[in-house]
């Protein structure tokens, strides 16, 4: 019934929404000219599944450029990363030049972006890609560029006139008015101010939220226009590691945040758990040492079990056939976009073994088991420890192997290794 609610309201439906309620006016036995009737200004709904893309930070840093833009798109379609459903090609921090003190219009780095942003998302557009914008709630952007507080609805209409399609809104030099002040809520006040600037320009733009997580994003992000909201500090290119003030976290410390959070996440706002580190091999902007092939396959594995956004953070133009062959991965892909839209969930957990449950369209589910441990070891659960019904009886196929796997009935089993995570697809037969 939501799902048919989203529908009427979307895209084109206001028509369908003016039929509906002539009729109902026709049944009430009030006869309303068509002409009084309010009509539901016509809204989209955008990010009905989690935003794939790429992002410049983590590979680029500030030394991103309209010549790595366009390369990048020209890699999304020679590589067949653009058929495998990514499309959002995001500029992250450092982009501008400054803010004309005459007309208060933000400018690119005029080195870096000489033919302006306009002409590199129209080359992006050209390519069938979509193109986003990154800008700050302050007055700062993390990287001490120019920010858009009071620059809301300047900055807005800017990044629509270029053809921006996604907006990422960080919130580094924002004041800090402390728990008991409500911090949370100038936090909200700021995404609101920019969420409606964006909504005034009548242009669909997915809008992310980039706050880290401190004032719970998850609890206002929607309200304020948000289509994703970080629910975690930076992750860098690094297995674990808790957050400390000089360095990224690791993946598997914003999978233990983003797990918590799950009944926040559905169609048109997702967590957050950060950009993807696969494939960036240590030779990144961002650091952290590197992972080896498994845990890469292990940070797309648990990103799709938790319906995060797949916001790739490698140089695409340039990936080995290891990174290819986990971005390139449909099946697993498809377990993050499946329509549905439920975020999983952890349903077992022992000895760093867990094992993870994500519902799928059709009565399908996704289950993922995870090894923390240095050590390899088989795994073998009952449908019971997956809180899968017990008289079900399923088939499963594996999305890494891509094949069907047998095991004993009522049990989904696997070989780990260190690290290593499997994910399957369970279909009821
Ligand atoms: C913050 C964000 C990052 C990136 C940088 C850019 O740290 O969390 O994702 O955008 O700023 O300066």
């Amino acid at each position: 019934m939501k799902g048919l609610l989203r529908k009427l309201f979307s895209g084109c439906t206001a028509f369908l929404f003016l039929l509906m309620f002539t009729e109902c006016a026709n049944n009430s036995g009030e006869k309303k000219p068509v002409e009084q009737t309010v009509v539901i200004p016509v809204t989209q709904d955008l990010a009905l599944t989690p935003p794939m893309g790429w992002n410049s930070w983590n590979p680029f840093g500030e030394n991103v450029s309209e010549k790595v833009i366009k390369e990048t798109a020209d890699a999304f379609v020679s590589s067949g990363l653009k058929d495998a459903g990514f499309n959002f090609i995001v500029i992250d921090d450092i982009w501008q030049g400054g803010r004309d003190s005459t007309t208060g219009l933000l400018y690119p780095d005029p080195k870096r972006f000489p033919s302006g942003i306009k002409a590199l998302a129209d080359y992006v557009h050209s390519k069938g890609l979509k193109f986003g914008i990154y800008s700050d709630a302050g007055t700062l952007t993390c990287g001490e560029r120019p920010g858009s507080y009071g620059y809301e609805e300047k900055d807005a209409k800017l990044f629509a006139e270029w053809g921006a399609d996604y907006v990422k809104y960080d919130y580094c030099h924002c004041p800090d008015y402390g728990s008991e002040n409500n911090d949370y809520k100038m936090a909200a006040a700021r995404y609101q101010a920019m969420g409606n600037a964006l909504k005034a320009t009548g242009r669909p733009i997915v809008y992310s939220i980039c706050e880290w997580g401190p004032r719970g994003p998850w609890l206002w992000g929607k309200e304020v226009g948000g289509n994703l909201w970080r629910t975690s500090y930076d992750v860098g290119d690094k297995w674990d590691s808790p957050r400390n003030e000089e360095s990224e976290i690791g993946f598997l410390a914003s999978i233990d945040v983003d797990l918590n959070l799950a009944r926040f996440a559905g169609p048109g706002g997702w967590n957050d758990p950060d950009m993807l580190v696969i494939g960036l091999n240590n030779t990144g902007f961002i650091k952290g040492g590197g992972c080896n092939a498994i845990e890469y396959r292990t940070q797309m594995s648990m990103w799709c079990m938790l319906a995060a956004p797949l916001m790739m953070g490698c140089d695409v133009r340039n990936m080995n056939d290891v990174t290819k062959s986990i971005l390139l991965n449909k099946d697993v892909i498809a377990i993050d976009q499946d329509t549905l839209g439920k975020q999983g969930f952890r349903v077992y957990r022992l000895d760093g073994i867990e094992a993870f449950k994500k519902p799928l369209s059709g009565n399908r589910v996704a289950i993922a088991i995870m090894n923390r441990n240095s050590n390899a070891g088989k795994i073998t659960l009952s449908y019971k420890e997956l809180e899968l019904g017990k008289d079900t009886k399923y088939s499963i196929y594996d999305v890494w192997k891509h094949s069907a796997v047998s095991a004993p009935a009522g049990m989904v089993s696997a070989e780990m290794k260190s690290h290593e995570c499997q994910v399957f697809i369970l279909t009821p037969q």
